[in-house]
């Protein structure tokens, strides 16, 4: 085993340690429409990124096992046999959840509970079902009365949920209204009766954050991430760099300049921008590393469009270390142990000298906040760095993510909704190497050919 690897392995369990040994049940509250589930969704897939074994437990999901599609009448806190139903779900999930903890397969840290929540009594039981069970909880509630995002949560619903699919559209919204006016009879904020819960309360989409007493590390994290995160409608772009000079020659790392095609792409951007589909009077911040093949690929789209630019060191591409300038070819010749190490776990193999896709995803942890942050955003960078990026919006297990084919002169859209991340890719019309390269083997760069065909998964 090369030396190489002993470090990848002593730096994985630092970070993994650093999670400490709490588990910990993240319980949303909030009325339908107030984006739970995605900020559930998003909680989990951070987790997951950052190596912390995570899982959303949806009590909608539990109850459709019995009751696919209710009309709101179902959810009218006066309906007895609604409630009865809808408590059996609930139920459910907190069982489930439990064993899940305890199950020493999934070693669970941290699980999700996402439903309404919204009653002091439904609170209290989860608080002491999961006391008992040596469970911390942390309550994250979201308050909004933003007429506007309300509306944008009810139109996805209305598409997206398995509750009204097949229905009519307006019909369903009409229903998912009238759900909410029920939720809103029995609704009760938290307040200083439960000042001894661990709380965070979003109000209006982060714009005020109330934290009530965080106790541990991992819960400071989480609450330090759900506190960044918005519930607007936006999308990511993400692009490679245009073809390289590198690329052509198959040599990894470096600072070189694009290729001809590669120029050629970068003046086909804005155009692939515009087509991918941007609501009117979006503004789209424009993101590159501070490596010439990026700012370059990105000059035009910055001089047609006027958007805001900024660099990120943050955003290089992964350190190849004493292999920078090398191709796949020499590496194996050089370094075979080195190679083979790499093929054997590539995500935690660093480089002598460099980094591991581990490391990558360490120092992109603020630009995943920032991310959060911001609304529409592009991203021109490299594929090690995309593929971090990439895995952490799509939910890629970390064993799989360096191994992900990302194509150069393909431009991916982004956009996270309640019931997961929609994709689609845009392939330029210009051909381009493959930099791909498939475990086991130390393939040069080939010719890929460039094809018009838009993507959807
Ligand atoms: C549901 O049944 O859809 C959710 C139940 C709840 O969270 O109140």
């Amino acid at each position: 085993m090369s030396s190489s690897i002993i470090r990848s392995q002593e730096q994985h369990k630092v970070f993994v340690a650093s999670s400490d040994d709490s588990k910990i049940c993240v319980v949303m509250v909030g009325l339908p429409a107030r984006g739970k589930s995605l900020i559930a969704g998003k909680a989990m897939r951070y987790l997951a990124w950052v190596g912390i074994p995570a899982k959303v437990f949806n009590v909608g999901t539990y109850r459709r096992s019995n009751t696919p599609q209710p009309q709101a009448t179902f959810f009218d806190p006066h309906n007895e046999e609604g409630e009865r139903m809808r408590r059996a779900a609930a139920e459910m999930a907190v069982t489930d959840m439990i064993n899940w903890f305890h199950d020493d397969k999934s070693k669970g840290v941290v699980a999700i509970l996402d439903a309404t929540n919204s009653t002091k009594e439904r609170r209290k039981w989860i608080y002491e079902r999961c006391r008992d069970a040596d469970i911390e909880t942390l309550f994250v509630e979201s308050i909004c009365d933003d007429e506007e995002l309300i509306m944008n949560n009810i139109l996805e619903v209305k598409t997206d949920s398995p509750d009204y699919q097949g229905q009519d559209p307006e019909l369903a919204a009409l229903d998912f209204r009238k759900r909410i006016l029920n939720y809103e009879k029995a609704y009760e904020t938290i307040d200083d009766n439960e000042k001894h819960y661990t709380y965070v309360k979003l109000i209006n989409v982060g714009s005020t954050v109330i934290i009530n007493q965080i106790k541990d590390y991992l819960s400071s994290r989480l609450v330090y991430y759900i506190q960044n995160l918005h519930i607007k409608p936006r999308s990511i772009w993400l692009s490679r760099h245009g073809e390289s000079e590198y690329n052509l020659t198959g040599k990894i790392g470096g600072d070189s300049n694009i290729s001809e095609r590669g120029e050629a792409y970068a003046r086909a951007l804005p155009d692939l921008l515009r087509k991918s589909g941007i609501p009117p009077n979006t503004k789209i911040v424009i993101w590159t590393s501070t490596l010439r093949r990026t700012i370059q690929t990105a000059r035009h789209l910055k001089a047609e469009t006027g958007f805001e630019k900024l660099e990120w060191k943050a955003l290089d591409e992964l350190d190849s270390g004493v292999c920078d300038g090398l191709t796949y070819e020499q590496i194996a010749e050089k370094y075979p142990d080195d190679f083979k190490a790499r093929d054997d776990d590539k995500y935690n193999y660093r480089y002598r000298g460099g980094e591991s896709y581990r490391d990558v995803v360490i120092r992109l942890e603020p630009i995943i906040m920032e991310l959060e942050r911001s609304e529409n955003v592009i991203i021109v960078t490299h594929q090690a760095v995309l593929r971090c990026i990439y895995a952490y919006f799509m939910n890629v297990p970390q064993e799989k993510s360096p191994w992900m084919e990302v194509p150069l002169h393909t431009l991916i859209k982004l956009t996270p909704r309640a019931y997961g991340t929609q994709e689609t890719r845009f392939k330029a019309d210009i051909p381009a190497v493959s930099t791909w390269r498939g475990k086991g083997t130390s393939a040069k760069h080939q010719e890929f050919p460039a094809d018009k065909e838009e993507k959807t998964h």
